[in-house]
């Protein structure tokens, strides 16, 4: 019993010493948030493995359509082109000099396309990434723009620059995607009354 409550004691003890050090280290503000002060590798590789392993359990429970189908690939090809373009590279084409800048570096889709199954590409969609830049888009696209995105990214590793383009031609050709979101500084007008009067585009055929 005597030594239980040394050991105990000891625990108590340390826990207070090493939650006072972190408090102080904090405080002392010496620790550098800079973007562009990466982490050790060590801490990467941690961070990375949390990343993933938190994924993989909360979309665990996610059934996946049956995806990319032809008009699937390019609405998700209307909304990558909209809303991702600014931190992504897509097929054939070049990070912008924002994404450079960030830390952690937006990651290659492509590569994301080959190794993540399509749930766990959804529910990172759908929840973004905290404190690394990538959003959450829940709240502003449903799950038929969520899905369509994913299948984009499934096909992104054999899908080259002109083919891509093709698919956001297609896209701009048939007007899909526009004026769905505020997000994006297209100039469409938007006189009172006339918003969103266009998408129609949402009543066909539901993948999900
Ligand atoms: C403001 C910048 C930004 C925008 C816009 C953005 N992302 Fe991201 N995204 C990131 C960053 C940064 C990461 C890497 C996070 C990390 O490594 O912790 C990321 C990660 C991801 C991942 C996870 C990849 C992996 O291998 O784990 C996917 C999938 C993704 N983004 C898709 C998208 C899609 C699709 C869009 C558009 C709807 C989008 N992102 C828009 C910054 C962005």
């Amino acid at each position: 019993m005597k030594t239980f409550k040394i050991v105990l004691a000891t625990l108590v003890v340390s826990g207070l010493v090493a939650g006072a050090t972190g408090a102080g280290i904090i405080y002392s503000g010496v620790y550098n948030v800079g973007a562009d002060n990466h982490h050790l590798d060590a801490t990467y590789w941690v961070l990375n493995q949390a990343r993933k392993r938190s994924v993989a359990a909360h979309s665990a429970d996610i059934q996946a359509p049956e995806l990319g189908g032809h008009d699937q690939l390019v609405e998700g090809a209307a909304h990558f082109s909209e809303m991702c373009t600014g931190c992504h590279v897509p097929p054939g084409g070049q990070m912008s000099e924002a994404a450079q800048g960030m830390y952690p570096q937006p990651a290659n889709l492509a590569e994301s396309g080959e190794e993540m199954p399509p749930r766990q590409i959804f529910w990172t969609l759908e929840h973004g990434i905290k404190a690394s830049g990538m959003p959450a888009w829940g709240e502003s696209d449903g799950p038929e723009a969520l899905w369509a995105l994913t299948a984009l990214i499934k096909a992104f590793p054999d899908m080259n620059g002109a083919q891509y383009q093709a698919l956001v031609n297609e896209a701009k050709a048939k007007g899909i995607g526009e004026d769905e979101h505020s997000h994006g500084s297209h100039g469409d007008e938007h006189k009172p009354g006339s918003n969103h009067s266009e998408s129609t585009e949402n009543t066909e055929g539901h993948h999900a």
